[in-house]
């Protein structure tokens, strides 16, 4: 495969059968123009609820909602063309019982036209992933560090070190047996995340996890630097766009300040035939 080539169009079936395969691409959108770009070169796109600190200034991805959730999908359905759209189940939203699971997932499909949806959580959640996926729900699955979790592991630490190698381990294989298409990795050691992708029989797909992952993600506003109010170790910047805009900004504030903005070219004249308002 060349360096810009993908499969044409996306699909769980085809995400899972590049197990050991070329590279899974994948970033997150949240917005239409954001999912057009990265639709050109990408095989998934996440709305994760990584939304809710990103785009709306929240603490943490507790504070999302299923409707949040509905509304970005379908704002990044509008982008897609090619990508396998993957939508996240938010905080509260599929935990209670594989029957909530179900409902919600249900109309989260329904609404945004979504080919999958991700949830957090290994063990616990495996009889979940196999209601879903047994009823039509294509599920991805995300182990290691869950965000969600933040308020039980006390924070957004390395998971899997040492000892607890073993539970991460245990969590992975328990959502490939349940049925999940692929699995999230998140912020695991390196060569944790080494063994699980040897170890399962679907894609691992990791953040701060692997280059021997079968995929990647990363959050898009992380790898542009549009969201700078923290920097994790596993993001890597492929652009300033923040500084780019901070920049941007400050020059029209100095322009109106001078009375520069708007300059002869950005005006109308009293009359002109067949100009265009
Ligand atoms: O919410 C999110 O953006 C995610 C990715 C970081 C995997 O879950």
């Amino acid at each position: 495969m060349s360096v810009t080539a993908r499969a044409k169009i996306s699909n769980p079936q085809s995400i899972l059968a590049r197990k050991g395969g070329d590279p899974i691409i994948c970033l997150t959108a949240y917005t239409t123009p954001i999912a057009h770009l990265v639709d050109q070169h990408c095989d998934l796109v996440l709305v994760g609820d990584s939304v809710g600190m990103v785009l709306h200034g929240l603490p943490s991805t507790i504070g999302v909602t299923l409707d949040m959730m509905i509304l970005h999908g379908q704002a990044v359905r509008r982008g897609v063309d090619n990508a396998l759209l993957v939508v996240d189940m938010p905080f509260g939203s599929y935990e209670e019982s594989p029957a909530q699971a179900f409902r919600n997932a249900a109309r989260v499909m329904a609404e945004t036209g979504c080919g999958a949806v991700k949830l957090e959580g290994g063990s616990s959640m495996a009889d979940t992933i196999r209601f879903l996926v047994a009823r039509g729900v294509p599920v991805v699955a995300h182990v290691g560090l869950t965000p969600q979790s933040v308020n039980t592991f006390g924070g957004y630490a390395v998971q899997g070190r040492g000892d607890d190698a073993d539970r991460v381990l245990a969590d992975a294989r328990a959502v490939a047996e349940a049925g999940a298409f692929c699995v999230v990795l998140e912020k695991v050691p390196e060569t944790l995340a080494r063994t699980i992708t040897a170890d399962i029989a679907i894609p691992t797909i990791g953040i701060g996890a692997s280059p021997a992952c079968d995929g990647q993600i990363l959050v898009v506003d992380d790898m542009l630097g549009l969201f700078t109010d923290f920097r994790p170790k596993f993001v890597k910047r492929y652009a300033e766009l923040g500084h780019a805009a901070a920049e941007a900004v400050a020059a029209y504030a100095e322009d109106v300040r001078q009375r520069r903005f708007p300059a002869p070219e950005h005006v109308f004249a009293d009359t002109l035939p067949g100009e265009k308002t």
